[in-house]
């Protein structure tokens, strides 16, 4: 069984040198370099290969290099029928505790207006609340919106959520469905995005839903650029009814030189990089599925194309 690996961000020595370790008997290819497209019956990818994914007749798993399946599912031709799986690991799910707590923590604290006043040889204090004065709502509670909610609860913070479909965390204030959306933006001082980008989702943070959260609000945004118009988050930034946003992602990664989301007032922007998925641990839940495969089994952490994650 041959698997092809298609990423430009990827390391594939390093993942080659992870599937050695896991699975070796199984030929590791790198896109394009490969043999007969029949031997190929894995794909693993985070750049769309388009057309290629259909020229493989014996493809049996698409698996995304990432949590995300965006990159797969819009403007590629996919093959009917070949299951599509995403990664759900305790290390990605880790990074992203740790880069949500962080950012949280940062808006919390100001740091971003020390860093300023650092800047200017100034030494100035501001007032700060603890965490448990202040409400942070998660957009997306699956796998990293539900592990966040918990890190976020631990330091005490008052945390809500918000899914498509009805949840019930233990001391999370659950809201579902789009009647929901107004009163749980209301409820939101830091409101932190980590859900999928999907039909559904794409744009979703505009100006309506910015305006819908009270005044100084921060948004943390940990998903991707798409559900983001920039036009009017750079507007809610400069009129500061947001008094501070942080971004992971963008819609056009490496954000270009000369964008305007560089120069927006009050804004961090990370280069995608809240949590890489590891290719160790990576290519252990990867085998894993491809033995399932093998054995006439369904993998793990199937996405479900219709709804788009
Ligand atoms: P999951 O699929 O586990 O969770 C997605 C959540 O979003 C679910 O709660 C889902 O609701 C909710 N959701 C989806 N569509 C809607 C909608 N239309 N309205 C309301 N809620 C909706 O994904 P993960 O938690 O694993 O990952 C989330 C995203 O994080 C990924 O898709 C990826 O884009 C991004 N990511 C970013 C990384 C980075 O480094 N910046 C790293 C890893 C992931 P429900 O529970 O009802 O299904
Ligand atoms: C992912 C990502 O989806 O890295 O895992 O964004």
């Amino acid at each position: 069984m041959s698997l092809i690996f298609c990423s430009r961000t990827d390391d594939p020595e390093e993942w080659r040198a992870a599937f050695a370790e896991h699975m070796p008997d199984l030929e590791f290819c790198v896109w394009p370099d490969m043999g007969a497209p029949e031997d190929i019956e894995i794909a693993l990818v985070w750049d769309p290969m388009d057309r290629q994914l259909l020229d493989f007749p014996n493809l049996k798993m698409i698996a995304s290099l990432g949590a995300g399946v965006d990159h797969l599912l819009a403007g590629t031709t996919l093959p009917t029928g070949v299951p599509m799986t995403r990664i759900v690991d305790d290390n990605l799910t880790q990074g992203m505790r740790e880069w949500v707590l962080l950012y949280a923590l940062y808006c919390l604290r100001r740091v971003a207006e020390y860093l300023a006043f650092q800047q200017a040889e100034d030494w100035h204090r501001l007032a700060a609340p603890f965490a448990h004065q202040r409400r942070v709502g998660i957009m997306g509670l699956g796998v990293l919106g539900t592990a966040c909610a918990k890190s976020l609860q631990e330091i005490g913070f008052q945390v809500s959520g918000w899914s498509r479909r009805e949840k019930n965390l233990p001391g999370v204030n659950n809201y579902a469905g789009a009647d929901t959306l107004d009163d749980f933006l209301a409820a939101c001082d830091i409101l932190v995005c980590l859900m999928p980008l999907t039909p559904a989702t794409e744009g979703i943070i505009d100006s309506r839903v910015i305006n819908a959260l009270p005044k100084g609000a921060c948004l943390i945004n940990g998903a991707r650029g798409g559900l983001v118009v920039d036009a009017d988050l750079i507007a809610a930034l400069q009129s500061g009814h947001l008094s501070h946003a942080v971004l992971d992602v963008t819609r056009q990664e490496p954000l270009p030189a000369g964008d305007p989301l560089w120069r927006a007032p009050n804004i961090t922007i990370t280069p995608h990089v809240a949590s890489i998925t590891d290719a160790m641990s990576g290519a252990r839940l990867v085998s894993k599925n491809i033995r399932r495969v093998r054995a006439g089994e369904a993998p793990h952490h199937l996405v479900d194309a219709k709804a788009g994650y």
